[in-house]
């Protein structure tokens, strides 16, 4: 099973040429809203890409808060529809949290009011956790309370989960937060901001990977959008992914797909070393680019295959 702790959000995507300038009114060529968090879209990711259990069982479980309101309630069905698990999902008196994101060609702007994500609590997480076991992952992102995160990670390493955390959006984290975190993953804002060190080439890729070595963390995999990823296990497996060339649409949940689709792959089916994750990651990603919206933009994990075939015939073809 593998565990997310996270934000959920009301996504309000607003499609525009340009971003307005100060004091400007601009309207907006398209509008869609729908679900939305980084915990969300990610627990979506891992629920789309898991092969189905034979017995009807989840692959994932949810830990989060919505307000007692039409579009909590709203976002709840839909991550059940999804297939995650909502049993630890809370309904609180607090408004839903709420993501406004403008897409202007490939960019993204996205200003994020967390409401009912900043009231979870510890004994959520107790509550979540205590059945458990050492096959489980815990996954986090930094949109709830960074002491709530570095609670979660500390209690699932103690219980010997494997721990993945994606820290976004970017903040300052305790020293002692890395080492219960086994798989790190930034894209090249987080890594410049944690690290001090902007990824913008190989040997920037390797500096920003070391420092998170040197901080605990076994596994690093800095995501730099359409240039890929850069991937170092330990050092010891050191690498750049190249992303998939596609007509790239809106890249909101992206790096969520990625996210969700590595902390699916490597620790859990355990069929997958850490490059064939990340590749499977990247492909995953790369349908959710060229599609619009965020949770409604992840693959399934036929999609995903599908891609796979499509690209053996290409190379047999050629
Ligand atoms: P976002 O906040 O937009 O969801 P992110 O900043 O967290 O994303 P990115 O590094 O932009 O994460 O993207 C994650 C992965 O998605 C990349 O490593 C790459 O594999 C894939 N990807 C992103 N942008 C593109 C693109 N334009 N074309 C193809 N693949 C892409
Ligand atoms: O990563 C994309 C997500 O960031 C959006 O769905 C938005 O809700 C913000 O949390």
């Amino acid at each position: 099973m593998i565990y997310v702790l996270g934000s959920i959000n009301n996504d309000i995507s607003l499609e525009v040429e340009r971003v307005p300038k100060k004091g400007e009114t601009l309207i907006a060529d398209g509008c869609r809203m729908g679900l939305g968090g980084k915990g969300a879209n990610q627990a979506v990711a891992i629920s789309r890409l898991a092969r189905k259990y034979d017995d009807g069982r989840k692959a994932v479980k949810m830990i989060g808060q919505v307000g007692k309101d039409a579009i909590g309630e709203d976002l709840i069905n839909k991550l059940d529809e999804y297939g995650v698990d909502t049993e630890f999902v809370r309904r609180v008196n607090r408004n839903t949290g709420i993501a406004v994101i403008t897409v202007s060609g490939k960019d993204n702007r996205i200003l994020v009011y967390s409401g009912a994500n900043l009231g979870i609590s510890k004994s959520d997480v107790d509550e979540a956790l205590q059945n458990a076991t050492a096959a489980d992952t815990l996954l986090c992102q930094l949109e709830v309370p960074t002491y709530i995160v570095g609670y979660a990670l500390r209690k699932a390493r103690a219980i010997g989960m494997t721990t993945v955390l994606n820290p976004a959006p970017a903040k300052e984290l305790p020293a002692d937060f890395y080492y219960n975190v086994d798989i790190i993953i930034p894209n090249e804002t987080e890594t410049q901001i944690l690290t001090g060190i902007n990824p913008k080439d190989w040997t920037s890729q390797l500096e920003a990977m070391r420092e998170f070595h040197d901080r605990g963390v076994r596994y690093v995999v800095l995501t730099l959008g359409s240039a890929g990823s850069a991937v170092s296990d330990n050092g010891k497996l050191v690498s750049h992914i190249p992303a998939l060339k596609v007509n790239a649409v809106d890249t909101t949940g992206a790096g969520d797909t990625f996210v969700g689709a590595l902390a699916l792959t490597y620790p859990h089916i355990g069929m997958y070393s850490f490059k064939e994750a990340c590749l499977f990651a990247t492909r995953a990603a790369s349908i959710t680019v060229a599609r619009r919206g965020a949770a409604e933009s992840i693959p399934s994990f036929e999609e995903v295959c599908a891609l796979y075939n499509n690209e053996i015939k290409f190379a047999r073809s050629k």
